[in-house]
């Protein structure tokens, strides 16, 4: 209930497992922070099930392979998948993939090359389907979803327009990123900055972060808009049910359609998602932010910061070099 705290985890040691028939032994070296991870603490009924009281927390992480009882994996390989937060874990594969060290470093396995990037590729192109000359609008725009999210828009030759909080993060969108424009949601009038730098509305939001936030913006669609409910950030740790909007009618207005989705629906384009940004990234048009943080004792401090806007960048653990 509400935010996490440092009561509702234990840090438990025991003896590295040893692999057995069909299994491999993987070394943590990467543990990604997501803010899906407060769904996982929730009892009820979601897209994935809550992780158990004394149960591993759940986690993306880049691993690398010690030993290996399974056909195809050798040590010394890197893959990717959600083995959790633990410094070692033994695995049958189910789930994990390979990662190929050439598309980029290994972090970006969890981070634009990889669920974080895959969302803001498949989720704006697939159910965004944004044309050249629009207007694309994200929340949350220096995260690492958001950032992929508007950069992809100008790759795709539309106007970015991203809300960020406060003005650091605003002036790395647009002098660093090249975004048209930045919205610091915490000291201006998000309404009448959208109206300045949308002034035929907006064709897509890509919304993060739900609450008042999705509301303004759905006051401002041009016709035909498409809103692509990623993530609900403001919402996560409320204790007084999620706020819904309430200018929803601007949809039937403007003939517009919201609509969600989970990445894991894409997984099967990911390898062409990966190639293609990695080919961006080698071009110079597509650049990535990495906020890095040591050691597992930083818990759960370092999770709280994806909701307290205090992550710049793709928010990971570094456990092992
Ligand atoms: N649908 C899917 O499959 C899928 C997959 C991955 C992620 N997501 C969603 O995508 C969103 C972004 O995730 P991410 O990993 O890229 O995180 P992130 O953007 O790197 O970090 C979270 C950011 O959210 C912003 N934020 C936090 N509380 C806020 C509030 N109350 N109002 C406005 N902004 C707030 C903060 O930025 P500021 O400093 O700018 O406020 C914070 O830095 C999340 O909602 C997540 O759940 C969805």
């Amino acid at each position: 209930v509400g935010e996490p705290k440092e009561s509702d985890f234990r840090l438990v040691e025991e003896a590295v497992p040893t692999p057995g028939a069909g299994q491999m032994l993987l070394r943590t070296l990467w543990l990604s922070l997501d803010p899906y991870m407060r769904g996982r603490m929730n009892a009820g009924k979601s897209y994935a099930p809550p992780v158990g009281i004394g149960d591993v927390m759940v986690g993306g992480t880049v691993t690398k392979v010690v030993a290996s009882n399974l056909p195809g994996f050798a040590p010394g390989d890197i893959v990717e998948g959600r083995t959790g937060w633990q410094d070692y874990a033994v695995s049958d594969g189910v789930g994990l993939r390979k990662v190929d060290p050439s598309l980029g470093p290994l972090s970006t396995a969890v981070g634009v090359l990889g669920m974080p990037g895959m969302t803001a590729y498949t989720g704006l192109l697939n159910i965004g389907q944004p044309k050249p000359g629009e207007t694309v609008v994200v929340a949350a725009a220096s995260g690492a979803v958001g950032s992929v999210v508007g950069q992809i828009a100008k790759i795709k030759g539309c106007r970015a327009v991203g809300i960020a909080g406060g003005p650091q993060k605003c002036g790395y969108l647009t002098k660093e990123l090249g975004f048209d424009a930045a919205i610091d949601y915490k000291n201006e009038d998000v309404g009448k900055a959208l109206r300045q730098h949308c002034p035929n509305g907006v064709n897509l939001y890509f919304d993060n972060v739900g609450g008042d936030l999705l509301d303004v913006v759905l006051a401002q669609l041009a016709r035909f808009a498409r809103v692509v409910i990623c993530g609900a950030i403001s919402q996560y740790n409320t204790t007084t049910g999620i706020k819904g909007p309430s200018n929803y009618l601007s949809l039937l207005i403007n003939s517009a359609r919201m609509e969600g989705f989970i990445v894991f629906n894409y997984a099967s384009r990911y390898g062409e998602a990966a190639r293609e940004m990695a080919g961006w990234m080698a071009a110079g048009k597509l650049k990535s932010k990495e906020d890095i943080v040591e050691g597992f004792h930083t818990f759960p401090e370092t999770l709280l910061k994806l909701f307290r806007g205090e992550n710049f960048g793709k928010l990971m653990l570094k456990l092992a070099d």
